[in-house]
Protein backbone atom coordinates (compact mmCIF):
# COMPACT_ATOMS: atom_id res chain seq x y z
CA UNK A 1 0.00 0.00 0.00
CA UNK A 2 1.22 3.61 -0.84
CA UNK A 3 2.09 5.21 2.17
CA UNK A 4 -0.36 8.08 3.14
CA UNK A 5 0.53 10.77 5.18
CA UNK A 6 -2.53 12.01 5.96
CA UNK A 7 -3.78 10.11 8.48
CA UNK A 8 -0.73 10.26 10.57
CA UNK A 9 -1.75 14.34 10.53
CA UNK A 10 -4.87 14.06 11.39
CA UNK A 11 -4.07 11.78 13.76
CA UNK A 12 -1.68 14.35 15.77
CA UNK A 13 -4.26 16.99 14.58
CA UNK A 14 -6.83 15.18 16.86
CA UNK A 15 -4.46 14.46 19.83
CA UNK A 16 -3.86 10.47 19.13
CA UNK A 17 -0.40 9.34 20.05
CA UNK A 18 1.91 8.28 17.11
CA UNK A 19 3.63 4.95 17.22
CA UNK A 20 7.67 4.68 16.76
CA UNK A 21 7.25 3.35 13.14
CA UNK A 22 4.62 5.75 12.38
CA UNK A 23 6.93 8.42 12.82
CA UNK A 24 10.18 7.15 11.17
CA UNK A 25 8.05 6.86 8.08
CA UNK A 26 7.17 10.49 8.10
CA UNK A 27 10.64 11.65 8.69
CA UNK A 28 11.68 8.85 5.62
CA UNK A 29 8.87 10.45 3.59
CA UNK A 30 10.20 13.82 4.34
CA UNK A 31 13.60 13.14 3.39
CA UNK A 32 13.66 11.35 0.72
CA UNK A 33 11.03 13.63 -1.05
CA UNK A 34 8.10 11.83 -0.81
CA UNK A 35 6.41 14.06 1.92
CA UNK A 36 6.26 17.70 0.14
CA UNK A 37 6.67 20.27 2.47
CA UNK A 38 3.19 21.65 2.76
CA UNK A 39 2.46 18.57 4.46
CA UNK A 40 5.71 18.24 7.05
CA UNK A 41 4.47 22.28 7.99
CA UNK A 42 0.72 20.91 8.71
CA UNK A 43 2.43 17.87 10.85
CA UNK A 44 4.87 20.24 12.37
CA UNK A 45 2.40 22.93 13.70
CA UNK A 46 -0.03 19.65 15.18
CA UNK A 47 3.23 18.79 16.83
CA UNK A 48 3.39 22.30 18.08
CA UNK A 49 -0.34 22.69 19.05
CA UNK A 50 -0.42 18.78 20.44
CA UNK A 51 2.71 18.43 21.96
CA UNK A 52 4.27 14.58 22.05
CA UNK A 53 4.99 12.15 25.06
CA UNK A 54 8.17 11.11 25.91
CA UNK A 55 8.16 7.79 23.52
CA UNK A 56 6.83 10.35 20.38
CA UNK A 57 9.78 12.69 21.16
CA UNK A 58 12.31 10.00 21.46
CA UNK A 59 10.92 8.56 18.34
CA UNK A 60 11.46 11.45 16.41
CA UNK A 61 14.88 12.15 18.04
CA UNK A 62 15.86 8.35 16.80
CA UNK A 63 14.28 9.08 13.02
CA UNK A 64 16.16 12.04 13.11
CA UNK A 65 19.76 10.58 14.28
CA UNK A 66 19.13 7.80 11.39
CA UNK A 67 18.37 10.07 8.55
CA UNK A 68 22.02 10.63 8.14
CA UNK A 69 25.58 9.42 9.56
CA UNK A 70 26.90 8.72 13.27
CA UNK A 71 30.26 9.85 13.80
CA UNK A 72 31.60 6.91 15.46
CA UNK A 73 34.27 8.18 18.22
CA UNK A 74 34.49 5.10 19.85
CA UNK A 75 38.52 4.76 18.85
CA UNK A 76 39.17 7.58 20.97
CA UNK A 77 39.82 6.90 24.14
CA UNK A 78 37.66 7.91 27.16
CA UNK A 79 34.37 9.74 27.85
CA UNK A 80 33.62 12.27 25.36
CA UNK A 81 31.80 15.41 26.20
CA UNK A 82 30.62 18.24 24.69
CA UNK A 83 28.72 21.42 25.63
CA UNK A 84 25.80 23.03 24.05
CA UNK A 85 23.95 26.23 24.92
CA UNK A 86 20.83 27.24 23.67
CA UNK A 87 22.37 30.88 22.58
CA UNK A 88 22.78 34.32 24.42
CA UNK A 89 24.62 37.31 23.70
CA UNK A 90 28.46 37.29 24.11
CA UNK A 91 28.21 34.15 24.63
CA UNK A 92 31.40 33.20 24.38
CA UNK A 93 31.69 29.96 26.73
CA UNK A 94 32.16 27.52 24.21
CA UNK A 95 35.13 28.72 22.80
CA UNK A 96 36.82 28.47 26.31
CA UNK A 97 35.31 25.23 27.39
CA UNK A 98 36.33 22.88 24.89
CA UNK A 99 40.32 23.64 25.06
CA UNK A 100 39.82 23.63 28.79
CA UNK A 101 38.47 20.63 29.03
CA UNK A 102 40.32 18.69 26.45
CA UNK A 103 43.34 20.31 28.60
CA UNK A 104 42.27 18.48 31.72
CA UNK A 105 42.40 15.18 29.74
CA UNK A 106 38.41 14.75 28.78
CA UNK A 107 38.13 14.81 24.92
CA UNK A 108 35.38 16.95 23.29
CA UNK A 109 34.00 16.96 19.99
CA UNK A 110 31.73 19.76 19.70
CA UNK A 111 29.40 20.63 16.64
CA UNK A 112 28.38 23.35 17.23
CA UNK A 113 26.07 26.58 14.70
CA UNK A 114 25.93 29.76 12.85
CA UNK A 115 24.56 32.82 14.68
CA UNK A 116 20.84 33.01 14.39
CA UNK A 117 18.42 35.99 14.88
CA UNK A 118 19.98 38.04 17.62
CA UNK A 119 22.45 35.23 19.19
CA UNK A 120 25.96 34.82 17.96
CA UNK A 121 27.31 31.37 16.65
CA UNK A 122 30.71 29.77 17.49
CA UNK A 123 31.42 29.06 13.87
CA UNK A 124 31.15 32.71 13.00
CA UNK A 125 33.61 33.95 15.91
CA UNK A 126 35.89 30.86 14.93
CA UNK A 127 36.05 31.78 11.55
CA UNK A 128 36.94 35.64 12.20
CA UNK A 129 40.67 33.82 13.23
CA UNK A 130 42.28 34.10 9.92
CA UNK A 131 42.23 29.92 7.88
CA UNK A 132 40.14 28.56 10.64
CA UNK A 133 37.92 25.94 8.53
CA UNK A 134 34.98 24.43 10.69
CA UNK A 135 34.29 22.31 7.64
CA UNK A 136 36.21 18.81 8.50
CA UNK A 137 35.92 15.51 7.27
CA UNK A 138 34.45 13.03 10.12
CA UNK A 139 37.84 11.42 9.42
CA UNK A 140 39.59 14.32 10.22
CA UNK A 141 37.63 15.80 12.99
CA UNK A 142 38.02 12.26 14.66
CA UNK A 143 41.70 12.39 14.35
CA UNK A 144 41.82 15.76 15.52
CA UNK A 145 40.03 14.79 19.12
CA UNK A 146 42.64 11.74 19.26
CA UNK A 147 45.55 14.03 18.94
CA UNK A 148 44.50 17.60 20.22
CA UNK A 149 41.99 16.50 22.71
CA UNK A 150 39.10 18.89 20.97
CA UNK A 151 37.56 19.80 17.52
CA UNK A 152 34.65 22.66 16.64
CA UNK A 153 33.24 21.69 13.36
CA UNK A 154 30.09 22.88 12.08
CA UNK A 155 27.40 20.11 10.70
CA UNK A 156 27.94 18.38 7.44
CA UNK A 157 24.88 17.77 4.79
CA UNK A 158 25.42 14.10 5.68
CA UNK A 159 24.91 14.90 9.28
CA UNK A 160 20.78 14.86 10.54
CA UNK A 161 19.66 15.74 7.20
CA UNK A 162 15.97 15.23 8.48
CA UNK A 163 16.21 17.95 11.30
CA UNK A 164 18.39 20.30 8.69
CA UNK A 165 15.51 20.17 6.24
CA UNK A 166 12.81 20.08 9.04
CA UNK A 167 14.65 23.21 10.70
CA UNK A 168 14.39 25.28 7.62
CA UNK A 169 10.34 24.51 7.42
CA UNK A 170 9.88 25.21 11.23
CA UNK A 171 11.66 28.73 10.85
CA UNK A 172 9.75 30.29 7.76
CA UNK A 173 6.08 28.52 9.44
CA UNK A 174 6.18 29.35 12.88
CA UNK A 175 7.18 26.23 14.37
CA UNK A 176 10.10 26.64 16.12
CA UNK A 177 8.83 26.97 20.04
CA UNK A 178 8.02 23.30 20.66
CA UNK A 179 9.58 21.54 23.43
CA UNK A 180 9.26 17.77 21.26
CA UNK A 181 10.76 19.58 18.36
CA UNK A 182 13.36 21.46 19.85
CA UNK A 183 14.43 18.68 22.14
CA UNK A 184 14.66 15.82 18.81
CA UNK A 185 16.46 18.81 16.87
CA UNK A 186 18.90 19.67 19.37
CA UNK A 187 19.62 15.98 20.65
CA UNK A 188 19.44 14.25 17.67
CA UNK A 189 22.51 16.21 16.05
CA UNK A 190 24.24 15.77 19.52
CA UNK A 191 24.07 12.13 19.39
CA UNK A 192 25.37 12.40 15.84
CA UNK A 193 28.31 13.77 16.82
CA UNK A 194 29.28 10.86 18.38
CA UNK A 195 29.45 12.51 22.00
CA UNK A 196 28.99 9.92 25.08
CA UNK A 197 27.49 13.22 27.83
CA UNK A 198 26.68 16.49 27.51
CA UNK A 199 25.96 19.32 29.22
CA UNK A 200 23.79 21.97 28.29
CA UNK A 201 23.83 25.78 29.42
CA UNK A 202 19.91 27.08 28.97
CA UNK A 203 19.67 30.37 29.00
CA UNK A 204 16.54 32.46 30.25
CA UNK A 205 15.72 36.05 29.77
CA UNK A 206 15.46 38.70 27.38
CA UNK A 207 18.67 37.65 25.20
CA UNK A 208 17.62 33.98 25.41
CA UNK A 209 15.74 31.93 22.95
CA UNK A 210 12.99 31.07 25.70
CA UNK A 211 12.61 34.94 27.79
CA UNK A 212 10.30 33.68 30.14
CA UNK A 213 12.22 31.84 33.00
CA UNK A 214 9.10 28.70 33.60
CA UNK A 215 9.92 27.78 29.28
CA UNK A 216 13.37 28.00 29.47
CA UNK A 217 13.36 25.30 33.07
CA UNK A 218 11.02 23.20 31.31
CA UNK A 219 12.99 23.01 28.29
CA UNK A 220 16.10 22.22 30.17
CA UNK A 221 14.16 19.65 32.29
CA UNK A 222 12.61 18.31 28.94
CA UNK A 223 16.41 18.26 27.55
CA UNK A 224 17.70 16.23 30.81
CA UNK A 225 15.10 13.92 30.88
CA UNK A 226 15.21 13.30 26.79
CA UNK A 227 18.87 13.26 26.48
CA UNK A 228 19.69 10.84 29.32
CA UNK A 229 16.70 8.28 28.44
CA UNK A 230 18.27 8.56 24.78
CA UNK A 231 21.75 7.44 26.08
CA UNK A 232 23.49 10.60 26.05
CA UNK A 233 24.80 11.15 30.38
CA UNK A 234 23.01 14.87 30.32
CA UNK A 235 22.76 17.67 32.44
CA UNK A 236 21.92 21.20 32.31
CA UNK A 237 22.32 24.93 34.50
CA UNK A 238 19.99 27.06 33.75
CA UNK A 239 21.25 30.91 33.04
CA UNK A 240 20.93 34.42 33.35
CA UNK A 241 20.79 36.28 29.73
CA UNK A 242 19.20 39.19 30.51
CA UNK A 243 22.68 41.51 30.20
CA UNK A 244 25.37 40.05 27.64
CA UNK A 245 28.05 37.79 28.84
CA UNK A 246 31.26 39.18 29.23
CA UNK A 247 32.02 42.96 27.50
CA UNK A 248 32.53 41.72 24.19
CA UNK A 249 29.78 40.95 21.51
CA UNK A 250 30.74 40.77 17.94
CA UNK A 251 32.93 37.57 16.31
CA UNK A 252 36.68 38.76 16.62
CA UNK A 253 35.86 40.53 19.85
CA UNK A 254 34.70 37.59 21.17
CA UNK A 255 37.56 35.05 20.15
CA UNK A 256 40.24 38.13 21.59
CA UNK A 257 37.92 37.98 25.29
CA UNK A 258 38.15 34.67 25.23
CA UNK A 259 41.96 34.46 24.59
CA UNK A 260 42.00 37.07 27.94
CA UNK A 261 39.96 34.02 29.83
CA UNK A 262 41.80 31.48 28.52
CA UNK A 263 45.39 33.07 29.98
CA UNK A 264 43.72 33.06 33.68
CA UNK A 265 41.90 36.63 33.40
CA UNK A 266 38.94 37.83 31.58
CA UNK A 267 35.42 39.24 32.75
CA UNK A 268 34.57 37.72 35.65
CA UNK A 269 31.48 36.23 34.77
CA UNK A 270 32.83 34.44 31.49
CA UNK A 271 35.34 32.95 33.93
CA UNK A 272 33.08 31.66 36.36
CA UNK A 273 30.33 30.19 33.75
CA UNK A 274 32.97 28.58 31.81
CA UNK A 275 34.36 26.81 35.08
CA UNK A 276 30.60 25.84 36.16
CA UNK A 277 29.86 24.14 32.77
CA UNK A 278 33.87 23.36 32.65
CA UNK A 279 33.47 21.23 35.71
CA UNK A 280 30.34 19.55 35.24
CA UNK A 281 31.85 17.89 31.80
CA UNK A 282 35.13 16.72 33.73
CA UNK A 283 33.07 14.92 36.47
CA UNK A 284 30.71 13.73 33.40
CA UNK A 285 34.01 12.36 31.91
CA UNK A 286 35.53 10.56 34.52
CA UNK A 287 37.97 13.00 36.03
CA UNK A 288 36.63 13.85 38.93
CA UNK A 289 33.82 13.20 41.51
CA UNK A 290 32.97 16.21 42.38
CA UNK A 291 32.12 19.73 40.99
CA UNK A 292 34.25 20.98 43.55
CA UNK A 293 37.40 18.75 42.75
CA UNK A 294 36.79 19.22 39.15
CA UNK A 295 37.45 23.11 39.97
CA UNK A 296 40.39 22.55 41.67
CA UNK A 297 41.93 21.07 38.90
CA UNK A 298 40.41 23.52 35.86
CA UNK A 299 41.44 26.84 37.71
CA UNK A 300 45.05 26.10 37.01
CA UNK A 301 44.55 25.08 33.88
CA UNK A 302 43.17 28.63 32.96
CA UNK A 303 45.64 30.58 34.76
CA UNK A 304 49.04 28.66 34.01
CA UNK A 305 48.14 29.34 30.16
CA UNK A 306 47.98 25.35 29.41
CA UNK A 307 44.02 25.81 28.06
CA UNK A 308 45.56 28.74 26.01
CA UNK A 309 47.95 26.19 24.54
CA UNK A 310 45.58 23.62 23.55
CA UNK A 311 43.46 26.69 21.77
CA UNK A 312 46.11 26.91 20.26
CA UNK A 313 46.38 23.64 18.88
CA UNK A 314 43.21 23.57 18.01
CA UNK A 315 43.71 26.63 15.81
CA UNK A 316 46.90 25.30 14.20
CA UNK A 317 45.01 21.84 13.76
CA UNK A 318 42.12 23.26 11.97
CA UNK A 319 43.92 25.40 10.02
CA UNK A 320 44.03 29.28 11.63
CA UNK A 321 46.61 32.09 11.81
CA UNK A 322 48.43 31.09 15.11
CA UNK A 323 49.82 34.33 15.24
CA UNK A 324 46.51 35.73 15.71
CA UNK A 325 46.21 34.03 18.39
CA UNK A 326 49.80 35.20 20.11
CA UNK A 327 49.64 38.54 18.96
CA UNK A 328 45.39 39.51 18.89
CA UNK A 329 46.06 43.57 19.39
CA UNK A 330 48.06 42.94 15.45
CA UNK A 331 44.71 42.16 14.38
CA UNK A 332 43.50 44.84 11.71
CA UNK A 333 41.66 47.49 13.99
CA UNK A 334 38.02 48.13 12.47
CA UNK A 335 37.77 50.78 9.93
CA UNK A 336 34.14 52.92 11.82
CA UNK A 337 34.03 53.02 15.39
CA UNK A 338 31.60 55.48 17.61
CA UNK A 339 30.86 55.61 21.25
CA UNK A 340 27.12 56.29 22.79
CA UNK A 341 27.73 57.91 26.03
CA UNK A 342 25.63 58.00 29.46
CA UNK A 343 23.16 60.58 29.62
CA UNK A 344 22.63 60.71 33.16
CA UNK A 345 24.40 60.34 36.42
CA UNK A 346 23.30 57.38 38.54
CA UNK A 347 23.88 53.96 38.17
CA UNK A 348 23.35 50.95 35.20
CA UNK A 349 20.14 49.17 36.25
CA UNK A 350 19.51 47.16 32.70
CA UNK A 351 21.87 46.22 29.70
CA UNK A 352 18.98 44.57 27.28
CA UNK A 353 21.07 41.45 26.04
CA UNK A 354 18.60 41.30 22.79
CA UNK A 355 18.66 45.43 22.00
CA UNK A 356 22.68 44.73 22.21
CA UNK A 357 22.20 41.65 20.12
CA UNK A 358 20.22 43.37 17.30
CA UNK A 359 22.75 46.20 17.30
CA UNK A 360 25.61 43.35 17.26
CA UNK A 361 24.02 42.01 14.16
CA UNK A 362 22.88 45.38 12.37
CA UNK A 363 26.83 46.65 12.69
CA UNK A 364 27.61 43.22 10.52
CA UNK A 365 28.36 40.44 12.82
CA UNK A 366 25.25 38.50 11.99
CA UNK A 367 23.37 38.07 9.01
CA UNK A 368 19.96 39.56 7.79
CA UNK A 369 19.54 37.16 5.44
CA UNK A 370 21.08 33.39 5.52
CA UNK A 371 23.41 34.01 2.43
CA UNK A 372 24.76 37.28 4.24
CA UNK A 373 29.02 37.27 4.84
CA UNK A 374 29.90 38.40 8.45
CA UNK A 375 32.18 41.20 9.23
CA UNK A 376 34.81 39.86 11.36
CA UNK A 377 35.49 42.46 13.06
CA UNK A 378 32.22 44.10 13.72
CA UNK A 379 30.73 44.32 16.94
CA UNK A 380 30.38 46.00 20.57
CA UNK A 381 32.48 46.74 23.40
CA UNK A 382 30.04 47.14 26.52
CA UNK A 383 32.48 49.71 29.23
CA UNK A 384 28.94 49.16 31.72
CA UNK A 385 27.24 47.04 32.72
CA UNK A 386 24.29 46.33 35.38
CA UNK A 387 25.61 47.77 38.84
CA UNK A 388 27.99 50.21 37.62
CA UNK A 389 28.54 53.40 38.68
CA UNK A 390 27.96 56.54 35.37
CA UNK A 391 28.67 60.26 35.24
CA UNK A 392 26.58 61.98 32.76
CA UNK A 393 28.93 61.81 29.45
CA UNK A 394 30.57 58.67 30.21
CA UNK A 395 31.48 55.90 27.28
CA UNK A 396 28.95 52.72 27.84
CA UNK A 397 30.01 50.91 24.66
CA UNK A 398 31.45 51.23 21.34
CA UNK A 399 30.44 50.25 17.99
CA UNK A 400 32.35 49.18 15.34
CA UNK A 401 32.12 48.19 12.12
CA UNK A 402 33.68 48.12 8.38
CA UNK A 403 30.89 50.52 7.40
CA UNK A 404 30.22 53.99 8.96
CA UNK A 405 26.70 53.92 7.83
CA UNK A 406 25.97 50.94 10.26
CA UNK A 407 28.00 51.96 12.85
CA UNK A 408 25.76 55.63 12.45
CA UNK A 409 22.58 53.76 12.00
CA UNK A 410 23.01 51.84 15.28
CA UNK A 411 23.97 54.26 17.57
CA UNK A 412 20.27 55.14 18.65
CA UNK A 413 19.47 51.66 19.77
CA UNK A 414 22.44 50.85 20.90
CA UNK A 415 22.06 53.85 23.53
CA UNK A 416 18.21 52.68 23.86
CA UNK A 417 19.57 49.19 25.28
CA UNK A 418 20.82 50.81 28.65
CA UNK A 419 18.54 51.95 31.55
CA UNK A 420 19.62 54.00 34.76
CA UNK A 421 18.50 54.00 37.94
CA UNK A 422 19.09 56.47 41.67
CA UNK A 423 20.68 53.69 43.35
CA UNK A 424 23.40 50.83 42.78
CA UNK A 425 20.83 47.83 41.74
CA UNK A 426 21.15 44.30 42.86
CA UNK A 427 23.85 41.92 40.97
CA UNK A 428 21.44 39.36 39.43
CA UNK A 429 22.78 35.65 39.93
CA UNK A 430 24.16 34.29 36.93
CA UNK A 431 23.46 30.57 37.48
CA UNK A 432 20.12 30.41 38.41
CA UNK A 433 20.28 26.24 38.93
CA UNK A 434 21.29 23.01 37.84
CA UNK A 435 19.35 20.36 36.66
CA UNK A 436 20.66 16.52 36.55
CA UNK A 437 19.92 12.85 36.77
CA UNK A 438 20.18 11.72 40.05
CA UNK A 439 22.98 9.59 39.22
CA UNK A 440 25.02 12.12 37.91
CA UNK A 441 26.80 12.70 41.74
CA UNK A 442 28.02 16.51 40.75
CA UNK A 443 27.79 18.66 44.49
CA UNK A 444 26.25 22.02 43.95
CA UNK A 445 28.24 24.06 46.46
CA UNK A 446 31.53 24.86 43.30
CA UNK A 447 28.87 27.35 41.78
CA UNK A 448 31.97 30.04 41.67
CA UNK A 449 30.02 32.74 43.93
CA UNK A 450 26.20 31.99 43.33
CA UNK A 451 26.12 30.18 46.49
CA UNK A 452 23.88 27.35 47.10
CA UNK A 453 23.45 26.54 43.49
CA UNK A 454 19.46 25.36 44.03
CA UNK A 455 18.96 22.14 42.12
CA UNK A 456 15.76 20.41 40.26
CA UNK A 457 15.28 16.85 40.11
CA UNK A 458 14.85 15.58 35.98
CA UNK A 459 11.19 14.32 35.46
CA UNK A 460 9.22 12.79 32.71
CA UNK A 461 6.62 14.37 31.53
CA UNK A 462 4.32 15.57 28.03
CA UNK A 463 5.81 17.61 26.18
CA UNK A 464 3.21 20.32 25.63
CA UNK A 465 4.02 24.03 23.36
N1 LIG B 1 18.47 24.93 18.15
C1 LIG B 1 18.35 23.79 17.43
O1 LIG B 1 19.36 23.20 17.03
N2 LIG B 1 17.12 23.31 17.18
C2 LIG B 1 16.00 23.91 17.61
O2 LIG B 1 14.93 23.42 17.36
C3 LIG B 1 16.13 25.10 18.35
C4 LIG B 1 17.38 25.60 18.60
Amino acid sequence: MTFNPIALIEKKRDGGTLSPAEISDLVGGFVDGRIPDYQMSAFLMAVVIRGMDDAETLALLDAFVKSGDVIDLSSVPGIKVDKHSTGGVGDKVSLVVAPLVAAAGVPVPMMAGRGLGHTGGTLDKLESIPGFSTQLSEAAFRTQIETVGCAIIGQSDRIVPADRKAYALRDVTGTVPSLPLICSSILSKKKAEGTDALVLDVKAGRGAFFEDRARALALAEALVSLGNRAGLRTVAYLTAMDQPLGFAVGNWLEVAESLEVLGGGGPEDVRRLTLSLAAEMLVLGGKASTVLEAARLLEPLLDSGAALEKFRDMVRAQGGDVSAIDRPDRMPAPAHTAAVRSPVDGWVAGVDARGIGLASVALGAGRIRKEDAVDPLAGIRLLKKISDPVKKGDVLAVAQAGRKDAVDRVLPSLSAAFRFGGKPAAPMPLIDCRIGPSDVAAESDASFGDAALPKTADRESRHGK
